[in-house]
């Protein structure tokens, strides 16, 4: 799913279960030393999917240790994003030519928790859910809002290695599968030119919902 929501030139890896041969490197050991079993597995198996898209984009792997504000360290010379959550793991890479950011991020495609939407959601995003509901009840739109801030952030951080609070963008979902983010703070200086937001993809599939975004370079 999530292969389908970024150009074809991204080579993503996913798994729906833990494969016995999934490993760690020392390094990546050590960042999960003290963690409980489920944040374990999650970790090594998308690090499994990370050294396999790696592998076919011809670059060697090097241990994906959580660097800056938990941002993955990426090998010199790529981008790319990672997302766990129950039953699911994905990783997405791509050479910095081809892309100068990359953000995936995956959900179970189930309302959001009471009172989360709230907290994460600007008061005219709470208004469009309200509409695109009407029209589509049976989709999940407030976490579908949730993933696509999740992917805005792992697209924003590699280039600004910034914070960015959830009320620091304003999303508009179309139910075509698409989405924009407009920024409401000061973008990120992209080849020359500041950039004011992002666009990006979403799909529900499955019992999954996965959301997605490219920065061209
Ligand atoms: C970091 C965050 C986006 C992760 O999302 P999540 O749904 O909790 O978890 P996911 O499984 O989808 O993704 C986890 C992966 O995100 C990646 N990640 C973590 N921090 C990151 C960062 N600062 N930048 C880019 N990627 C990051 C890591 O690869 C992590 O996996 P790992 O720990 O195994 O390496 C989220 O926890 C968070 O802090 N959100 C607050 C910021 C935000 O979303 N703002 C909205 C702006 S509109």
């Amino acid at each position: 799913m999530i292969g389908d929501l970024l150009p074809d030139f991204v080579v993503t890896e996913v798994a729906y279960d833990d494969p016995p041969e999934a490993r760690l490197e020392p390094a990546e050991e050590a960042a999960v030393a003290r963690a409980v079993d489920k944040r374990r597995r999650e970790f090594t198996t998308v690090r499994h999917c990370a050294r396999t898209a790696l592998a076919r984009l011809g670059v060697p792997y090097r241990p994906l240790v959580p660097g800056l504000r938990g941002a993955p360290s990426w090998p010199d010379g790529v981008v790319g994003s990672l997302t766990h959550c129950e039953g699911f793991r994905a990783a997405a890479v791509t050479r910095t030519g081809a892309l100068a950011s990359l953000g995936i991020d995956a959900e179970p495609a189930l309302p959001l928790p009471e009172g989360v939407l709230e907290s994460v959601a600007l008061p005219v995003e709470q208004q469009r859910l309200a509409g695109l509901a009407a029209g589509r009840p049976d989709t999940p739109w407030d976490r579908i809002l949730f993933s696509a801030k999740e992917s805005v952030y792992k697209a924003w951080f590699p280039l600004t290695e910034l914070w960015l609070d959830f009320h620091e963008a304003e999303l508009d979902l179309s139910p075509d599968g698409t989405f924009t983010a407009r920024l409401l703070v000061p973008g990120p200086v992209v080849a020359g030119r500041r950039l004011d937001g992002f666009d990006g993809r979403w799909a529900v599939r499955d019992g999954l919902l996965a959301t997605a975004i490219a920065v061209r370079p």
